[in-house]
């Protein structure tokens, strides 16, 4: 599957069912992750069967967190905090960016995959953490059911109260843009950000793209990097320089 259907696809999953993950699929999750990691700086890890993060038996009773069910397997994206001990915007975009890559790779092998940016259980999560680092956000993924149960749909409608945005909400531009822009906020409009706020703001003039957030909310610089994800694979290739308010290098002809 190429990544636009993988784009198609998605939808987060919030309930897993238990069937053990392939492990061919695991080894390419883990190779992909493994060349993010070294070619990109970032510091992405994998747990597999865990329990804990989202849902810690205590005495018997099951903390609920936020309607997960059935997770066992994650990501960590694992963020180093300045020198202020505050999270760095540039770090957090590009683990947007790369953990993006990661769940479209999951879709296209069939697996369900959530972005959890809150709703887990901090302290459990299996992870040893330098001074300057913390979790900046996990991504569950795994087996779901073919169809989505209906607990899940009426989340997922809940979520989405705030209508989705159409490409006129999320693209500034003077005039007629060339058909590539297009093409990308195509695949920017079905991004997943936290709380579906899509904030990303792109600007297009002649052939020149920029994408912005205004950076209030941590949360944001992870949609700022998967939004311009989506956009570099909608436009059909091209490239982003990092940064708020940076500018996309387009396709060649
Ligand atoms: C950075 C980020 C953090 C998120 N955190 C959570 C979370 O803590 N809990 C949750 O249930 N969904 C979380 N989501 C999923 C969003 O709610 C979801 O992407 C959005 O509602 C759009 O729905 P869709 O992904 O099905 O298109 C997060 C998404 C992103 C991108």
């Amino acid at each position: 599957m190429d990544m636009k259907k993988a784009i198609e696809k998605r939808r987060s999953k919030r309930k897993y069912i238990d069937i053990p993950l392939d492990e061919e699929m695991t080894l390419m999750l883990r190779r992909s992750m493994e060349t993010y990691n070294r070619e990109a700086g970032v510091d992405i890890r994998m747990v597999l069967g865990d329990e804990g993060a989202f849902g810690t038996a205590i005495g018997g009773i099951k903390k609920s967190y936020g309607l997960f069910s059935g997770v066992k397997n994650y990501f960590i994206l694992v963020s180093k905090l300045n020198r202020e001990g505050h999270f760095d915007p540039l770090m957090y975009e590009k683990l947007g960016y790369y953990g993006e890559k990661l769940v479209l790779e999951a879709t296209a092998m069939g697996l369900g995959t959530c972005w959890v940016g809150g709703t887990y259980d901090k302290e459990a999560v299996v992870c040893s953490l330098q001074r300057d680092e913390e979790i900046a956000s996990l991504i569950a993924f795994g087996a779901t059911a073919d169809k989505m149960p209906i607990s899940e749909q009426i989340v997922g409608k809940a979520i989405h109260y705030r209508r989705s945005k159409e490409i006129k909400d999320m693209l500034r531009t003077s005039g007629d843009v060339e058909n590539w822009i297009i093409e990308g906020m195509r695949c920017v409009v079905k991004a997943p950000s936290a709380m579906n706020m899509q904030p990303v703001i792109f600007t297009a003039s002649d052939d020149m793209v920029s994408a912005k957030v205004r950076g209030k909310r941590a949360m944001e610089f992870f949609d700022l990097g998967i939004a311009k994800l989506h956009f570099e694979i909608g436009a059909g290739g091209g490239k982003w320089d990092f940064g708020n308010g940076a500018v996309f290098q387009p396709p060649e002809e």
